[in-house]
């Protein structure tokens, strides 16, 4: 029984860019059961970017599921980006989860953006400021939401989706001073509170795309300026948890956004 996960994070989409992993998309039911986003699906978070998103992402013949990464964020128009997305079919999880029939099983997903903090022995801590107390419970808040979102699935496989990094191990490439920027081990300890199978991401756009949790959960930076092609496919099973490297995939495109 083997369910196979497309995904891919930080597209930054807007006009430009329309149509350029559309071509690969087409092909999804040949190679995946399900895409997964990982976040900075636009480059500003404007409801017009989100257009193009829905017209690059909607309509495609297996299901879509996304999170929402910052710069889904930075025009403040979350509510009218989400409203986009979900008219094109796309399903929006924001500390929630779906379960979708696979033709391998039962695949649960369970979605929350995440935030920063940092990392064991590298981390901010609850104490002092009012501004920094409001950033870690900001994290805690967004972690806990996971794990409760994971743990309450009903279903055969678990996938833990997250802007966010949940570990270290796929920031290397990216410089020390900003990890605390670019994840948390709260979202780490989430994954390892339920029986997830494979956590994604995005954000570090020159991390790595391999890591671990602590519990030995797969964790797999799927932003597109590091995988270098349209989607990476994942295989999840109960005898076999692969990546899969698609012939399709490589058919993407190469970019290097900031
Ligand atoms: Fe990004
Ligand atoms: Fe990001």
């Amino acid at each position: 029984m083997v369910i196979r996960i497309a995904a891919v994070g930080d597209v930054h989409l807007d006009e430009d860019v329309v149509g350029r992993f559309r071509p690969a998309l087409e092909e999804l039911p040949e190679c995946a059961d399900v895409l997964l986003l990982a976040g900075d699906l636009t480059r500003h978070g404007t409801e017009a970017e989100a257009r193009c998103v829905a017209e690059e992402f909607g309509g495609l013949a297996v299901p879509v599921v996304t999170v929402l990464g910052n710069h889904d964020h930075q025009c403040d128009q979350v509510p009218q980006v989400v409203k986009v997305l979900e008219e094109a079919g796309i399903t929006v999880l924001e500390g929630n989860g779906v379960v979708l029939d696979c033709a391998g099983g039962r695949l649960g997903i369970a979605g929350v953006k995440g935030f920063g903090g940092g990392f064991a022995g590298r981390c901010a801590s609850d104490f002092g400021e009012p501004e920094m107390k409001a950033f870690v419970r900001t994290t805690t808040d967004s972690a806990d939401r996971l794990g409760a979102a994971l743990r309450s699935l009903d279903c055969d496989m678990l996938v833990a989706l997250t802007h966010y990094a949940p570990v270290p191990d796929t920031l290397a490439g990216e410089p020390l001073e900003i990890y605390p920027f670019l994840g948390s081990y709260q979202l780490g300890q989430a994954i390892d509170s339920a029986p997830t199978a494979l956590a994604l991401h995005g954000h570090a756009h020159a991390g790595t795309e391999r890591g671990t949790t602590p519990g030995g959960v797969r964790v797999r930076n799927v932003a597109h300026p590091v995988i270098k092609q349209a989607y990476s496919v994942f295989h999840v099973g109960d005898q076999l948890d692969t990546d899969q490297v698609s012939p399709l995939g490589q058919s993407g495109i190469q970019r290097s956004w900031s």
